[in-house]
């Protein structure tokens, strides 16, 4: 799960398909970056901190991190909030094989920034869920009976 600053819209991602994946028995490793390194180090916004866990999600262990190259090889699939992601991510994949893991979370739309509106928290948090949704609904094992 990758954004801008890691620290709004990825930890929420995050928080969220590991969430889901748990609550479906998926053991996916899920974990998020930020193509900025402006927050290395620090725990998530804590806007999306707050709003997570008024849905009963907790973020607030995850530690911020740049997105790296190493990333296309540790992971099948890299999910971008918005299409700034998307053109700075693809920048750093070293080949076509690499570049084919990365697509927009919600497929053809994006993920606001909602750094700079505190109003936005809960409207992005409900977009990443619908996203996380849609992506793992296809790989459970009784299709339609899903946990949510
Ligand atoms: P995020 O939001 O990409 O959803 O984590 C941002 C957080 C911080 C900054 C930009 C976006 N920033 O410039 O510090």
């Amino acid at each position: 799960m990758v954004c801008l600053g890691n620290i709004c819209r990825s930890p929420l991602a995050e928080g969220i398909m590991q969430h889901l994946a748990e609550k479906n028995g998926l053991d996916w490793q899920i974990d998020s970056a930020g193509t900025g390194n402006w927050h290395v180090g620090e725990g998530p916004d804590r806007r999306s901190t707050r709003t997570a866990r008024n849905h009963g999600v907790d973020i607030s262990r995850q530690v911020c991190r740049q997105f790296n190259k190493s990333d296309f090889n540790e992971f099948d699939l890299i999910l971008v909030m918005d299409k700034n992601n998307l053109s700075d991510v693809l920048a750093m994949a070293p080949d076509e094989r690499a570049a084919a893991k990365v697509k927009l979370l919600l497929g053809n739309k994006e993920v606001p920034d909602p750094y700079y509106d505190d109003s936005q928290f809960e409207p992005v948090f409900k977009l990443v869920e619908q996203g996380c949704k849609d992506i793992i609904k296809p790989h459970l094992i009784l299709p339609g009976r899903e946990d949510f």
